[in-house]
């Protein structure tokens, strides 16, 4: 397993590019399921967890190609497909519940281990298999797997979600395209994911109305055509380069991104003391000084991103001041602190608040990546510690970021990919 070798100082100065959100795509990837034939999915991250969610329909019966250099993936779609997704893809990705929705409206039954994923929380399924038994679908959970039937066709159903989560969402609208009749999703998502995925889904054929907004209405249609789409920007990794250019007090133009779907972020930076300019095609983050300490309270989209939450608190970690972060959504997303405080953050948790008070400088030390975005915060605390820190299981930051390290040089940064040292230290002594 490799390793990210990182010695801090340097500031972030250039331009990087973003590609389509990972969020977006291994999603796009299960929509595909819902037509036979050709589609084609471009703006396509070189990541991890592409490779695993084509290595899972691909199991389910479709052919999978994957131009990298290019970004596209080609799916296709066969008319018989497999019901089954296995334990040993499921667990190393939590997005493969996304084939949930598709099967049980192709076959009228899916059969999909309970997933793993980050280690982020309990991130239940109640209300995806909620809203599929409204639709009139049969739903047991045996031996580490649920068992989704629906003999009949699914049928059109008033769905109002307890919370407005991304993954129940996606299953709903997915089970919903081909229901018999008309599906309401009350208080849906509105992540600009959701809005990807169902503009991709209109474009197969579907009947959507709401889009963007928190009631979806989706008229059943009797079936979907394959289509091309280009995914959206992946706003969390445009959001972290942010964060590089204000943590290293650096200046980042980041380009092919929105910077509309990253609103409160950007403000915050801008209260901690950057300056942020947009342009059609994406926006720039420069830094001059020391930053201030920001409060962050998680919320759903339009709220400020659970997903930055460990990023910003790199951020205050070497702000001047004490700030106030508060986690909503998932309740073990602060593990990662421990990592930081051996990089000698001072951080304080009080439930699902974080209470960090600024220090001048952090010190380089080995760390371990438990997730993504906590071992991409580890990686931008790394640029700003005195000395060597060493990330380790940085197979977690392969899952999402696309060619991060070369990225990462190119605007200037002291990082290298090595192996692992056998003491999770520095190999240097
Ligand atoms: C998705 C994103 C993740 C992001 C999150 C933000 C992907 C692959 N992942 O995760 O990066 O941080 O949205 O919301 O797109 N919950 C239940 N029951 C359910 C569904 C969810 O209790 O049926 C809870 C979860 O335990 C969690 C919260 O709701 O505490 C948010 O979950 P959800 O919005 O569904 O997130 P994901 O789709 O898992």
């Amino acid at each position: 397993m490799d390793a990210f070798r990182i010695r801090g100082g340097a500031p972030l100065v250039g331009e990087v590019r973003v590609r389509g959100a990972k969020n977006s795509v291994l999603k796009l990837m299960a929509v595909a399921l819902l037509a036979e034939g050709r589609t084609t999915i471009t703006n396509v991250p070189d990541i991890m967890d592409v490779d695993t969610m084509g290595q899972l329909i691909g199991r389910l019966g479709a052919t999978v190609a994957f131009d990298r250099a290019a970004g596209r993936l080609d799916i296709d779609v066969p008319a018989e497909l497999e019901q089954r997704a296995d334990y040993d893809l499921v667990r190393q990705m939590r997005a493969s519940i996304s084939v949930l929705g598709p099967l049980i409206a192709r076959l009228g039954v899916a059969d999909i281990a309970l997933p793993g994923g980050d280690a982020i929380g309990s991130r239940g399924l109640d209300m995806h298999l909620a809203g599929l038994e409204l639709m009139g679908a049969k739903v047991t959970s045996q031996h580490g797997y649920v068992l989704a039937s629906a003999p009949e066709r699914l049928r059109g159903a008033n769905i109002w979600l307890d919370f407005p989560s991304v993954g129940a969402t996606e299953t709903l609208l997915m089970a919903a395209v081909t229901a018999d009749g008309t599906t309401v999703v009350d208080n849906a998502a509105r992540e600009p994911e959701i809005v990807d995925i169902c503009r991709m889904l209109v474009a197969m054929g579907a009947g959507i109305d709401g889009i963007g907004t928190s009631t979806l209405i989706v008229t059943g249609v009797p079936e979907l055509s394959p289509t091309t789409h280009h995914v959206v920007p992946d706003r969390i990794v445009a959001g972290t380069w942010a964060v590089g250019a204000a943590i290293t007090q650096g200046d980042v133009w980041i380009r092919d991104a929105v910077s509309s779907h990253l609103d409160i972020a950007l403000g915050k930076l801008t209260a901690a003391g950057a300056e942020v300019s947009t342009e059609s095609d994406g926006f720039r983050v420069r830094m001059g000084d020391r930053p201030a300490s920001v409060d962050i309270v998680t919320l759903p989209y339009p709220g400020f991103a659970t997903d930055l939450q460990p990023q910003f608190i790199a951020l205050n970690a070497v702000a001047g001041g004490v700030s106030m972060v508060t986690e909503n959504l998932f309740e073990s997303r602060f593990k990662f602190v421990n990592e930081l405080v051996r990089l000698g953050a001072d951080v304080r948790i009080e439930g699902h608040h974080a209470l960090v008070t600024g220090r001048e400088r952090l010190s380089g030390a080995p760390v371990v990546a438990t997730d993504i975005r906590a071992g991409a915060s580890l990686v931008l605390a790394g640029l700003v510690a005195e000395g060597e820190t060493i990330v380790s299981e940085v197979h977690h930051i392969d899952r999402g970021y696309d060619s991060f390290i070369p990225d990462l040089q190119r605007l200037g940064a002291d990082i290298e990919r090595i192996p692992t040292p056998a003491d999770g230290g520095s190999p240097l002594g």
